[in-house]
């Protein structure tokens, strides 16, 4: 088990960063695979969950309305669920934390359910826009009450039977599609939605996976997801692969600190999140895929990821969903790019767990690094490769991207920086600053 964290943490320039390490589950799966094993009936075994604190909070949450969940002493979580249509009234206010995953996936299963659920969370998920998924879930009859600005803490009153729907997704949110999609799993007819722009596709393979009638068409108004209810899961045997947007901090931290040779394994490159590699390759990064393969349904390799000479880009904007949660951290390796890199079209980071365009600004600024501010966006005056000042104390802002990519700025400055609270790490990769001094020894 991880240590438990500290708040504040002082990080050190490092000498070269070499070994081979993993990273933990995929966050999104994870969610994903607790939630549909808990509609299933009869046992699910799920190897590799992410026991981070967004994920044990939906494990809470689901064991709260009736499932039962355990974790073997292997490692492997054991999930009994209780069939679609089957979960209980919790007998308390849900606490998700700091997860918006958890939150919105959670309020669209609630929401086919006959059973009233109230959700709070932590002060920075108190923030966050939940009117994306009122609006669609309100439509298929969900009777939703919530703080000033759409927020949390909210309630739902889900209706049974709800009303199928046919939604086309306004923002590129996969975390909407997901919710809709999971009320209509107790939605008898169909519920459709369509993302003119295509994001992270785990809910469709994995509701396949479990046995629902899904189906997805390609077409000029985007993808087109349908899915039959009421559906009825079948219980699994899951694999989560490695999470690349964990993934992502060890392999910008290898690129930007000189002499660095690692491998990171069990990384996940589903397409729908693997953009950030791409940025990087096209930045001059040295990444190769070893031992390729499938796990759980999805690709996965080993990376090699040596130092290199990185070069400014422009970001392209069709990348944007396919690497949103990795923004912070490219922007870190664009400090040492040479050049400026322009990184727009990601209006989203705005309503992330903080917003990351003006955090990331604040952070590199105080580190020495020149940066301009889009409404959409960052550009990043890169230092062709040498150390940028740091010697600051950085605000992480109750984020765990921030907090992470900041350790990894941190690698490579001239003077050592201070992050005022590291703690959100737990959120999402408990063993993150292990493995770095793993790498750093
Ligand atoms: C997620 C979707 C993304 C992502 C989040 C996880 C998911 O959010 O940022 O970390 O598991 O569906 P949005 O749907 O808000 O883009």
């Amino acid at each position: 088990m991880p240590h438990p964290l500290p708040r504040s943490l002082e990080i050190s320039p490092s000498g070269p960063l070499t070994g081979s390490v993993t990273v933990p589950g995929d966050k999104s799966i994870s969610h994903r695979s607790l939630m549909l094993s808990a509609l299933a009936v009869g046992e699910s075994r799920i190897e590799g969950l992410l026991e981070g604190e967004d994920v044990l909070a939906t494990a809470a949450a689901m064991r709260a309305m009736g499932t039962d969940i355990e974790r073997g002493a292997d490692g492997v979580w054991l999930v009994n669920g209780v069939g679609v249509g089957g979960l209980l009234q919790p007998g308390e206010a849900l606490d998700m934390g700091n997860s918006g995953t958890s939150t919105r996936l959670l309020m669209g299963l609630v929401s086919s359910h006959p059973i009233t659920a109230t959700f709070i969370g932590d002060a920075s998920l108190s923030k966050r826009p939940m009117g994306r998924v009122i609006e669609p879930l309100s439509r298929m009859g969900a009777d939703i009450t919530a703080s000033p600005g759409g927020r949390l803490p909210l309630m739902v009153r889900g209706l049974c039977p709800a009303v199928p729907i046919e939604y086309t997704l306004p923002v590129a949110s996969a975390q909407v599609k997901s919710a809709i999609l999971l009320a209509g799993l107790n939605t008898p007819g169909i519920t459709r939605v369509i993302e003119p722009v295509a994001t992270r596709d785990h809910s469709e393979r994995m509701l396949r996976g479990f046995g629902a009638e899904l189906s997805v068409e390609v077409t000029n108004r985007g993808r087109i997801i349908s899915l039959t209810g009421e559906a009825e899961l079948k219980p699994q045997s899951i694999v989560v692969p490695g999470d690349p947007s964990s993934a992502a901090f060890l392999v910008v931290a290898a690129s930007i600190v000189p002499g660095s040779d690692v491998l990171v394994a069990n990384v996940g490159l589903n397409p729908t999140r693997a953009g950030l590699f791409e940025v990087l390759r096209m930045m001059g990064a040295d990444i190769t895929e070893e031992n390729p393969r499938i796990v759980g349904g999805e690709p996965v390799a080993d990376l090699r990821v040596r130092h290199a000479a990185l070069r400014a880009v422009d970001v392209p904007h069709h990348l944007a969903p396919s690497m949103i949660d990795e923004y912070p951290v490219l922007f870190v390796a664009a400090a040492f790019a040479e050049g400026r890199t322009v990184a727009r079209g990601a209006h989203e980071l705005r309503v992330k767990e903080s917003d990351r365009i003006v955090a990331m600004a604040e952070a590199l600024g105080a580190c020495g690094v020149q940066t301009e501010e889009f409404e959409d966006g960052l550009a990043i005056q890169g230092s062709g490769g040498e150390p940028i000042a740091g010697g600051a104390t950085i605000a992480s802002k109750l984020d765990h991207r921030i907090a992470m990519s900041m350790v990894v700025a941190g690698l490579a400055a001239k003077t050592a920086l201070v992050i005022d609270d590291v703690s959100p790490i737990a959120t999402s990769y408990p063993n993150f600053l292990e493995t770095l001094d793993a790498l750093r020894r």
